[in-house]
């Protein structure tokens, strides 16, 4: 039986969330690496107990736009933990960059929105019951400053309407849930040096990961339903 927390992150292969299941595996947390390649899953899990060989992490394939892969990791988890402490969802796509909102295509859209807002909305619902079936939870949605309405900018619409809707979709969990020890927060990670973020961003891997962990182990007494940079609470 695992008895210490244990969590759940979406895009683990790589990037942002590769480093985010190494920080919660250093903090001696249970984590259940997830990538939609398992292999490439199993190679990220492998780095991370290079650097760590005490890491607790276990791989599972998870597809976020997959019912059926969302299904297999909820009887994964329920069977072999029956709980869940943490869910990040980190996973996601920017197929736009820079393209015009006059010349967005629907396709596009849909593609950018099964990722990176049904995906979220699939697992916040298989997850979150059984949180507080627990009595207890930390949902973090990683979402993006290109999100933040009352910074809103031009092109890249695509991504944008996804992670403005990723943080209603937050919102609106949270004030579901309402008061309790269940926090639903999301953020950005800022600019960051990954495949998505390209090597002239600003802040390093490690960097990114820090408000995504951060949230994760929010104390008690935390809010929830808010949107967060650099650890504080920014405007939607
Ligand atoms: N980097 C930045 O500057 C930046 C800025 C603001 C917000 N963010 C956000 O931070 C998060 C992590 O980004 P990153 O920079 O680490 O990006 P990344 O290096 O491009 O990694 C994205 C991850 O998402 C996975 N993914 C894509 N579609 C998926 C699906 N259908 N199911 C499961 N996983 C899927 C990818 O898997 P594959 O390897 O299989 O493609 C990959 O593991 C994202 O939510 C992103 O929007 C990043």
């Amino acid at each position: 039986m695992v008895t210490k927390k244990i969590a759940l992150v979406t895009g683990a292969n790589r990037g942002i969330g590769e480093q985010i299941c190494a920080d919660l595996a250093a903090l001696g947390i249970h984590v259940i690496l997830t990538s939609r390649d398992a292999q490439k899953g199993e190679a990220a899990a492998q780095r991370i107990r290079a650097a760590q060989p005490s890491a607790d992490i276990v791989v599972h394939q998870l597809d976020v736009i997959s019912e059926a892969s969302v299904q297999a990791i909820h009887e994964f988890v329920i069977n072999t933990y029956g709980r869940l402490d943490i869910l990040i969802n980190n996973g996601a796509i920017l197929i736009d960059d820079n393209v015009s909102i006059f010349d967005l295509d629907v396709p596009t859209l849909r593609a950018t929105l099964e990722a990176n807002l049904y995906g979220p909305l699939r697992l916040c619902q298989a997850f979150i019951p059984l949180m507080q079936a627990n009595g207890y939870g930390r949902v973090v949605n990683v979402s993006s400053e290109m999100g933040q309405l009352s910074e809103i900018g031009r092109g890249t619409a695509a991504y944008r309407i996804s992670k403005t809707a990723l943080n209603s979709l937050t919102a609106i969990f949270a004030v579901e849930v309402g008061r309790g020890n269940i926090k639903i927060n999301c953020c950005t990670p800022g600019w960051v040096r990954t495949d998505m973020g390209g090597p002239s961003a600003e802040k390093s891997i490690p960097e990114g990961a820090d408000t995504p962990v951060w949230l994760a182990l929010l104390p008690d007494s935390a809010p929830t339903g808010a949107f967060f940079a650099d650890r504080a609470i920014i405007a939607w």
